[in-house]
This record gives structure tokens, C-alpha cells and sequence, in this order.
């Protein structure tokens, strides 16, 4: 059963499309994203500070989380998974979790920053999604609009890019498009169409990997 490995930079589509996938194929998914939103979440509540990666670590100790709770995708909690996720005691600390996902038995779509490099190297099929910075901000922006939030335009688009910056240039498990990743930009296309262009590219990826035409779930 094949292992779908979704990476990209924020806001560019990958979860919707990894939940896409992993829906189409009948697989199960992992977004792991809010893994380090959980424990942004975590240091938070508690008053931690970000800056502090001892901290930041005992965050991850049993890390029960409810994947529903707003409060995961709220700006603050954003803004610290996006600077705990540079220690790498955290990255180590969540890297059994995703790695046993990636392993069952019955395959899995994972989404994140690190999957098609560190986490499943050996990924059947990997996916880098991306978009122009200018789109992405524009997304965010509505995504913000419809939960009631008010931001402007500028401001999204400089989050966006210094969370760019700062997820390519750190030190461990950079966000890279690995070199055997199919790259799936979605500036120029609508939900529907994104999805259906990376459904396309995965099940052509998938058909070239058993040539005799072997159903997936077959012997
Ligand atoms: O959807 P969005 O890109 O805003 O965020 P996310 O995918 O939920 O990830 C939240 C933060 O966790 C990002 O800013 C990344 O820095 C970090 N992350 C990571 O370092 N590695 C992953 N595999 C997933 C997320």
C-alpha cells in the first residue's frame, strides 16, 4: 500500500490536497502540521517561551490534543509552531509518531515540511505544492475572513514570507523539495482544480510504479 508524502510551504493548498488524496485513496492521513501547533499550544497555555527550547520540549510530553480545537490555528499558536519547530529535541521528539504513521500497514498520506525528506524518504509517490507568495497571502487572508478574524493584506503577506524564510533556512529538516518530488504549483488553480491535477499526478506516479497494471490493493 503506497505512502504519500505532501510537502510545500504555508498556505499553499497541501492539506486540502493531502486530505483530498488520502480520501481518494482510500488511505489514512496525517496532518503533521498541528503536531507542532499542539505543542505551540501546549507552551502557550502554560506561559512558556518560545525562545527557550528546554521549554519548548516539555511542551511534546503527552501530547493529547483535540485536532477540532480552533485555538491549534489561531495566529499566536501559528507563530510559535513556526519558531519551536527549528529545535531539533522537538523535531526528535515527534519523529517516532510520524514515522509509525508513515509505517502501517495500510499506507498513509502524511502533509508537512519534512515528510518526502526525513520523515518518508522512501515515500511512493512525493508531492511538493506550492504558490506565489502574493497567492497564498490572499488565501490566508480569506481563511482568516471566514472565521471572523480581520487582517490586512500586507501584514499577511509578511508573515507568510518571513514563515518562508525562516522553515527553509533552519539548521534541521528545512523545508526542500526533495530531488525525486513532483512539483504541483497551485497559483493558477481553484480548490476543484488543484485537487484534481494532483490526483492526476499520483495516480500516474502510482500506474508507472506497477506497470502490469496491478490493482494497488491487490496480492
Ligand atoms: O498550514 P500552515 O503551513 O500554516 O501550517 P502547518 O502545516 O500546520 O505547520 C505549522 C508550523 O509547523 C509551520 O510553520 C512549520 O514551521 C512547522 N512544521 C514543520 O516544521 N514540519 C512539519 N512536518 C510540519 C509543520
Amino acid at each position: 500500500m503506497p505512502v504519500i508524502a505532501v510537502d510545500g510551504p504555508a498556505a499553499s493548498g497541501k492539506g486540502t490536497i493531502a486530505r483530498a488524496l488520502a480520501r481518494h485513496l482510500g488511505l489514512p492521513f496525517m496532518d503533521t502540521g498541528l503536531l507542532y501547533r499542539a505543542v505551540a499550544l501546549n507552551l502557550w497555555r502554560w506561559g512558556g517561551n518560545p525562545a527557550d527550547e528546554f521549554a519548548a520540549l516539555r511542551a511534546c510530553d503527552e501530547l493529547g490534543f483535540d485536532p477540532a480545537d480552533p485555538e491549534l490555528r489561531s495566529e499566536p499558536v501559528s507563530a510559535i509552531a513556526s519558531r519551536i519547530s527549528v529545535y531539533r529535541s522537538v523535531r526528535a521528539a515527534l519523529l517516532q509518531r510520524q514515522q509509525d504513521f508513515a509505517a502501517q500497514d495500510g499506507g498513509a498520506v502524511l502533509d508537512g515540511r519534512d515528510i518526502g525528506t526525513v520523515i518518508a524518504p522512501n515515500a511512493d509517490v512525493k508531492l511538493f505544492v506550492t504558490a506565489s507568495p502574493e497567492v497564498r497571502a490572499e488565501r490566508r487572508l480569506k481563511e482568516l475572513e471566514q472565521r471572523g478574524m480581520h487582517a490586512h493584506y500586507e501584514d499577511v503577506l509578511a508573515d507568510i514570507r518571513a514563515r518562508d524564510q525562516r522553515d527553509s533556512t533552519r539548521e534541521v529538516a528545512p523545508l526542500e523539495r526533495a530531488a525525486d518530488a513532483i512539483v504541483l504549483d497551485t497559483s493558477k488553480l481553484d480548490v476543484d482544480g488543484a485537487i484534481a491535477e494532483a490526483v492526476r499526478l499520483v495516480e500516474a506516479r502510482l500506474a508507472k510504479a506497477q506497470p502490469n497494471g496491478a490493482s494497488r490493493s491487490g496480492p
